[in-house]
């Protein structure tokens, strides 16, 4: 399960003097949160009242701009990201029984980072190599012709299992 992670103090005051520097340099929202998540890794949904503020938006127009790009996160992301691929040719090829695999490998559901910050699971449409089917994609690592024995010993080269 996700661990709920608050932003401390020093987060919130480092986001400020972000917030500071793209008034100063006229930056416009996407590349604030860009930043913001570059700096803390993510962007702390009790910052985006302060965001909102300094660039004179509603909350709920920040809040939009994060859910609509899929490459800004308002939750923390584990050290490696798991990516199982849900395509058509890994679908027909057994990506379903290899999901369920990496679940209970990782102990975790999609969209779940495990508790100490290793991993997170996320199921991708084709990462671009059906050929190779059914496969993962580890950081910038693939894992194809998957079958349950591969799946066990691909973590162990991470850490944290
Ligand atoms: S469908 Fe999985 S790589 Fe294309």
């Amino acid at each position: 399960m996700t661990e709920a992670k608050r932003a401390t103090k020093a987060d919130l005051e480092r986001i400020d003097s972000i917030i500071a520097e793209g008034r100063e340099e006229r930056w416009g929202l996407i590349p604030l949160l860009q930043e913001i998540q570059q700096v803390l890794g993510y962007i702390p949904p009790e910052a985006i009242p302060g965001i909102a503020r300094g660039l004179g938006l509603f909350p709920s127009q920040v809040q939009g701009v994060i859910t609509f790009y899929t490459q800004l996160y308002t939750a923390p992301r584990g050290k490696n990201i798991v990516r199982v691929c849900r395509g058509t040719a890994c679908h027909v090829r057994g990506a379903k029984t290899i999901l369920k695999l990496v679940k209970q490998q990782l102990g975790i559901e999609e969209d779940e980072t495990t508790p100490g910050f290793e991993y997170t699971l996320e199921t991708v449409a084709c990462i671009g190599c059906c050929a190779l089917a059914p496969n993962i994609v580890v950081n910038s690592n693939i894992y194809g012709h998957l079958n349950p024995k591969k799946v066990a010993s691909i973590f162990s080269h991470y850490g944290g299992h």
